[in-house]
C-alpha cells in the first residue's frame, strides 16, 4: 500500500469565495479523481465528488453542488442532502452515510488538496 500523500494546487481562495463551490479533478496512477470544494462560514470544505448512494457525481451542472438555499450539498441524481461541514447525509436514500472528506490546506491564498 502506498501511504505517500501528494499535495495539489486547486484554486485561489478568492476564486472559491466568489463561486462558493468548485469542482476539480486530476488523474493519479491512471485513475480519475473528482473532488468538490465549498466555501462556507469562512472555511474551506472538500470532499470526493461521489455520492455514497450509487457512486455517481453529485453536481447537477459543472461546479454546482448546493441546494437552492445554499444550506446543503445536494446530489443531482436522487436529491440526497449532505451537511456542508461534515458531509453527513441528512435526507435521502443514503441517510446517515457520509461523503468522503479530502484534507485541504491554505497556503498564500491558494487552496491545496492532500491526496
Ligand atoms: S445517487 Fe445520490 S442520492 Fe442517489
Amino acid at each position: 500500500m502506498n501511504l505517500n500523500k501528494e499535495i495539489y494546487q486547486v484554486c485561489g481562495v478568492d476564486e472559491l469565495i466568489k463561486s462558493t463551490c468548485y469542482g476539480w479533478e486530476t488523474t493519479i496512477n491512471n485513475r480519475l479523481l473528482q473532488c468538490l470544494l465549498i466555501y462556507h462560514q469562512d472555511k474551506v470544505f472538500s470532499y470526493l465528488n461521489r455520492c455514497p448512494h450509487t457512486g455517481v457525481n453529485l453536481d447537477w451542472l459543472p461546479h454546482q453542488f448546493l441546494d437552492s438555499h445554499n444550506e446543503f450539498i445536494q446530489c443531482a441524481t436522487h436529491g440526497a442532502l449532505f451537511m456542508i461541514d461534515d458531509g453527513l447525509c441528512v435526507h435521502g436514500p443514503c441517510l446517515g452515510k457520509k461523503l468522503k472528506q479530502i484534507k485541504n490546506k491554505l497556503i498564500d491564498n491558494n487552496i491545496y488538496l492532500i491526496l
